[in-house]
């Protein structure tokens, strides 16, 4: 099953960022560096209606290195895009989002035309911490003056910059099945979400064949590449003594151990998709998406017919 989630608030969110963009000079948005399609937001896109926009690859202290260079350089090869990669470890973040967001938007600058930027972000991608880090020693005003809503933070980071953190989040619809499967793995899913064995037996058949030796050298396996999802679920199990009832795996503790172990980062540095891989799961996951929304328009328009509300079209072929 897929994995589907939507929080209340969104509307709000989506309104906050709506009125906020009109004078926005550059959008932050910060992606998770293990998964940067799945945590990226299509509907960011749509609010910051081409706004220059530079992706933040965060948490890079846990991603491949070589798959965060083909990340940074796909996105550095859109138009109006900048990227680079951060990690809570980074003494002065500050720097290089100023240095960036001037090379988007290098017409901004001074007390007159000062560069204004907002940062965006799905849960747990690191926003508070890098916020943290950013007013720390810093003046944050917050919702005391005019233009600045309620809940609003404005951060300034520079005497002619000002970044904005708008409250609540946003969270698409999932079209891309893996990519539900990948955000429950990193953790920006809440655990209620999501069944914990599936999310495991997906997490572990793309490291047995991306990372075998990451996964052996934790779990003290043989051939795990060679090795079926639920046997490799299985021997990590009974490899941490996940046990119930006897000698029987415990299946659901030996899932927590292996999702636990890959966002800690202790299995190694991993990254579960590359630009092309996601590329491909976007397009599958938009067709199959387009193929719903037909059913969905035809059983509604279906029973709009049998509660006559509409005339039933004549299909008959015209003489
Ligand atoms: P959010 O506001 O976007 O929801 O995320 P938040 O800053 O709360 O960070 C979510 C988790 O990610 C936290 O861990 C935080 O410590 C961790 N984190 C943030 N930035 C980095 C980073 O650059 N590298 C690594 N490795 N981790 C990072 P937590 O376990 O949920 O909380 P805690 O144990 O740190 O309190």
């Amino acid at each position: 099953m897929a994995i589907q989630w939507f929080p209340g608030h969104m509307h709000l969110t989506q309104k906050a960022i709506a009125e906020r963009i009109k004078n926005i000079d550059v959008v932050i948005e910060l992606l998770d560096a293990r998964l940067p399609g799945s945590s990226a937001n299509p509907m960011l896109a749509e609010l910051t209606h081409g706004k220059p926009t530079l992706k933040v690859l965060n948490k890079q202290d846990l991603a491949d290195p070589l798959r965060t260079e083909a990340w940074l350089a796909h996105y550095n090869s859109q138009s109006g895009t900048r990227a680079i990669g951060l990690d809570a470890s980074v003494a002065a973040p500050a720097k290089a989002l100023i240095k960036a967001s001037f090379e988007l938007a290098p017409n901004r600058g001074g007390m007159v035309k000062p560069m204004r930027v907002l940062i965006c972000g799905i849960p747990n991608v690191g926003k508070s911490t890098l916020i943290n880090t950013l007013t720390a020693k810093r003046a944050t005003k917050t919702g005391d003056e005019a233009g600045i809503t309620k809940l609003e933070q404005r951060i300034s980071l520079a005497s002619d910059f000002y970044l904005y953190d708008t409250p609540g989040i946003l969270w698409p619809r999932i079209i891309v099945a893996k990519s539900g499967y990948n955000l429950a793995a990193s953790g920006a899913i809440g655990r209620n979400a999501f069944d914990e064995e599936e999310v495991a037996l997906e997490l572990l058949d793309y490291l047995k064949t991306h990372y075998p030796a990451l996964l052996e050298a934790r779990f003290k396996l043989d051939r795990a590449a060679s090795m079926a999802d639920e046997e490799l679920l299985v021997a990590i199990g009974q490899k941490r003594g996940a046990l119930q009832g006897g000698q029987k795996i415990n299946l659901q503790k030996a899932a927590e151990i292996a999702i636990y172990d890959f966002r800690s980062g202790v299995m190694g540095r991993m990254t579960l998709e590359t630009p092309e891989e996601f590329a491909e799961w976007l397009k599958l996951g938009q067709t199959l998406d387009a193929e719903r929304q037909v059913k969905k328009d035809a059983i509604e328009l279906d029973r709009k017919i049998r509660f006559k509300k509409i005339p039933r079209p004549d299909l008959r072929p015209s003489r």
